[in-house]
This record gives C-alpha cells, sequence and structure tokens, in this order.
C-alpha cells in the first residue's frame, strides 16, 4: 500500500466555519496573538488565555467535519494515511481518520502548567468539562493549562510528523499559509520521488525548490478534483 501523509492547516477546517489565522478578519486580527499563544502572554493573563481557549472548546460542540475532512479519512481505503495537522481542534477524528498526528495540540485536552508535555498530566475532557476554570488543578496541582502549543514552545511531535513525511509516496498540504515553523519545514522531508499536491484557494509560498501539483480551490472541491486523479 503507498503511503500518504496529509499536512492540514487551519484552511482545512473553514469550511466547516472555524476561522484561519492569517487570512483578513482571521482569529490573529481578532485576538493579539501575544497575548493568547505565548507563555509569556498565559503567564501576564491566565484568566485571558483560559477563556480564549474555553470559548474555542464551545465553538468545537457547534461544527462538523465538512467534505474535504470526509474525503481525506476515505483515503484510508486504498492507502496508508498520516494526517499530521497544525489544527487543534478534532474535526480530521470525527471525519472518520484513524491515524491524526497534531503538531500544535488539542483543544479537548488539557495539561499541568508546570510540566505541560509530561504524558502523566495530559488529560482529555469530557465535553460537559470543556469550560476550564481558574483553580482547576491539573494531577501536580497546578492551574489545568489547555494542551495547546505556544509559539516559542517546543513542538513534541515534529520528530515522528518528519520521520512519516520521509517514508510518505505522496505528501498532500492543504489550507496552510506554512508561515510556522517547524510546521512548515515538515515539506522538506519529502524523499525526492514523492509526489506533493497543495489544495489552496490562496497562492502558497512553498519554501522548498520541489515541484508541486497545485489545487487553487477550497479544501473540498480540492479534494474531490484530487480524489478522482490519485
Ligand atoms: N480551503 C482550504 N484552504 C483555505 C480555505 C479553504 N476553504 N480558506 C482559507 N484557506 C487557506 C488560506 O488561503 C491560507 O493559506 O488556509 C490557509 C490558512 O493559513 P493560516 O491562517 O496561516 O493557518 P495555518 O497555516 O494553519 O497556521 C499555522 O499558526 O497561528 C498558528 O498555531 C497556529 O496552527 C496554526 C499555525
Amino acid at each position: 500500500m503507498k503511503k500518504i501523509v496529509v499536512l492540514t492547516g487551519a484552511g482545512m477546517s473553514a469550511e466547516s466555519g472555524i476561522s484561519t489565522f492569517r487570512d483578513a478578519g482571521g482569529l490573529w486580527d481578532q485576538y493579539p496573538v501575544e497575548d493568547v499563544a505565548t507563555p509569556e502572554g498565559y503567564a501576564r493573563n491566565p484568566q485571558l488565555v483560559i477563556d480564549f481557549y474555553n470559548a474555542r472548546r464551545k465553538q468545537l460542540l457547534t461544527v462538523e467535519p465538512n467534505e474535504g475532512h470526509r474525503l481525506v479519512a476515505a483515503l484510508e481505503e486504498r492507502y496508508d494515511v498520516t494526517v499530521v495537522t497544525q489544527n487543534v481542534d478534532n474535526l480530521h477524528e470525527r471525519a472518520g481518520s484513524t491515524r491524526v498526528i497534531h503538531l500544535h495540540g488539542e483543544l479537548t485536552k488539557v495539561t499541568s502548567s508546570f510540566s505541560p508535555n509530561n504524558p502523566q498530566y495530559i488529560r482529555e475532557l469530557r465535553p460537559e468539562e470543556y469550560e476550564v476554570h481558574m483553580g482547576d488543578c491539573a494531577a501536580d496541582g497546578s492551574q489545568l493549562r489547555p494542551f495547546i502549543v505556544w509559539f516559542g514552545e517546543a513542538v513534541p511531535a515534529i520528530g515522528v510528523a518528519a520521520d512519516h513525511v520521509m517514508q510518505a509516496d505522496i505528501l498532500i498540504i492543504i489550507g496552510t499559509s506554512l508561515n510556522v515553523y517547524p510546521a512548515a519545514g515538515l515539506v522538506q522531508y519529502a524523499q525526492s520521488h514523492a509526489r506533493i499536491y497543495l489544495i489552496d484557494p490562496a497562492e502558497v509560498n512553498v519554501p522548498y525548490n520541489r515541484h508541486i501539483h497545485t489545487i487553487r480551490k477550497g479544501a473540498s472541491e480540492g479534494m474531490r478534483e484530487l480524489s478522482a486523479i490519485l
């Protein structure tokens, strides 16, 4: 079975109603990234950060996977597929993808403020626990924090993700501006024989000199077109 790695970003979930970050009116226009997505912002005003992620979790309960997510999941019928996502939502899983690596964490999980990457403290929330409060504690007694990789923090899953990209026959990139490292650098691990496809309605500057088959469409329409030619 041929191996496919699908690298996704916020554009993958745009048609489900979740805003992207860097498009006009995107999340980073509405909330200063240094306040809600950095360890310094969290140290300054933990309440603001906790509220921001509570709102993201609440939204998760109101959105559904789109056709693009479902077509990515359907690739598993014919290929060995690993999804490497920068998204913190759970829409790939809900669409049926069985192997999903979350580079930037997961909204549905919380962890310790002291040792965020210690697996001992990472915990899945039940939907009725989606609203986290100041004073809610992890098993080490520290404030529960979102299990999210913030700017300036290590990306523990990057090595495993790079190994998958290195073994891929086909790399499919969907809905990411490739502005954020180390995620954007994963493209560099694709072997020279690997075919690379990119689905995005906007022009994306891929930082490596590779031949890329570009489908300039949204995630659902683009995945429909790609599924037909694969
Ligand atoms: N279908 C596919 N792609 C789309 C769609 C759509 N319907 N709508 C928009 N896009 C594309 C945009 O053209 C853009 O290239 O999705 C991309 C979104 O880019 P960003 O907002 O920069 O999101 P992303 O690349 O996922 O950001 C990476 O940055 O802020 C951090 O941690 C956050 O994981 C995030 C990371």
